[in-house]
């Protein structure tokens, strides 16, 4: 079995009818995980990992789901390949696909991931960029469904976030732009507030409805009537000298019990990770009852079995 060659560079390389395809394969995956039932479709199948920025969650997720469906990993890094010394991405894409079946990139520019895609033989998928982190959304999506979609017979029900407020505070960040897309191709809203100076681009989301999010400069008011409130690190990683300025700027961008009190009374919590308490989240509000941090965590690798299943071997069952 094979699948016609597809990338996953962002959110809107798939449709809203690909993504409950995918969260239904998550949900069958993350069952035959739990029952401990062997599913391994990937045997002999090789995936690269290729980080130039750290990972724990990301690199963990891919190596292990890899694993568990009998396939294998390469992974490399910045420091110890040819990546530090600037090979071309378009010739380590052109090797590196000849040797494997997948590959996954974190890196920075997106432009970097699309030249590296438009040179591979093999489907490249978006491990983070500073643009976009969709198996990040996917995994949250998919969480956001387990806790508040009730299951019907064909699985998650992705109407189940139409109309739904979801509420981002902090930086219009890679997290923020893909947020967006989701929002746009699900039909959810997004109130965003970010400190002046760092806010989201809606032309990096390439949106299709202009109605699907709404900015505000309190982000009190962001957070009012949601349904879901989440927030991301000040500094996201490849802006590190910009520290001292984003600590000024976004202390007031902390998401704290009184801003969850203002949001509707079953909101969840959710947080891509790494956290740093006190800064974007208090203590209080990630270690408390509403948030699922730990849950979108433990997600990413089923959902992206799912994605890696899709992306070789096409639909189960098609
Ligand atoms: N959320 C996330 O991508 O975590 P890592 O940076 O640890 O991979
Ligand atoms: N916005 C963060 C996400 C880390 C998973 C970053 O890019 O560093």
């Amino acid at each position: 079995m094979k699948a016609p060659l597809t990338h996953y560079l962002q959110f809107t390389d798939f449709s809203a009818e690909d993504y409950a395809y995918l969260f239904d394969r998550a949900r069958i995956i993350k069952q035959r995980f739990k029952n401990y039932e062997k599913y391994q479709p990937l045997a002999d199948r090789t995936l690269a990992l290729i980080f130039e920025k750290a990972s724990t969650r990301t690199r963990v997720s891919f190596e292990t789901g890899m694993y568990q469906m009998g396939g294998s990993v390469v992974h490399l890094t910045s420091g110890d390949s040819q990546f530090g010394r600037d090979e071309p991405f378009e010739d380590s894409a052109r090797v590196i696909s000849r040797m494997v079946d997948l590959v996954m990139i974190r890196t920075f520019e997106q432009t970097k991931l699309q030249a590296f895609a438009a040179h591979s033989r093999v489907p490249v998928i978006n491990g983070l960029t500073n643009e976009y982190h969709p198996c990040q959304i996917m995994a949250d999506l998919f969480t956001w469904l387990e806790h508040r979609a009730p299951l019907g017979l064909r699985g998650h029900d992705l109407g189940a976030l139409r109309g739904k407020t979801v509420a981002w505070v902090g930086d219009g960040n890679n997290m923020a732009t893909t947020w967006l897309q989701a929002a746009d191709l699900l039909g959810f809203t997004l109130h965003v507030s970010s400190p002046v100076g760092y806010e989201v681009n809606p032309a990096l989301a390439g949106l299709k409805n202009a109605d699907c999010y709404r900015l505000f400069a309190d982000p009190r008011d962001a957070c009012r009537g949601a349904h879901l409130v989440t927030t991301d690190v000040w500094t996201s990683m490849g802006y590190e000298a910009e520290n001292a300025a984003r600590r000024d700027a976004f202390a007031n961008w902390r998401v704290d019990a009184a801003m969850m009190a203002l949001a509707a009374p079953d909101a969840l919590f959710m947080h891509c990770l790494p956290a740093h308490r006190g800064e974007e989240v208090t203590a209080e509000v990630i270690d408390g009852p509403q948030s699922v941090v730990w849950d979108e965590a433990e997600n990413r690798m089923h959902v992206q079995k799912a994605l890696m299943e899709f992306l070789l071997l096409g639909r189960i069952g098609a």
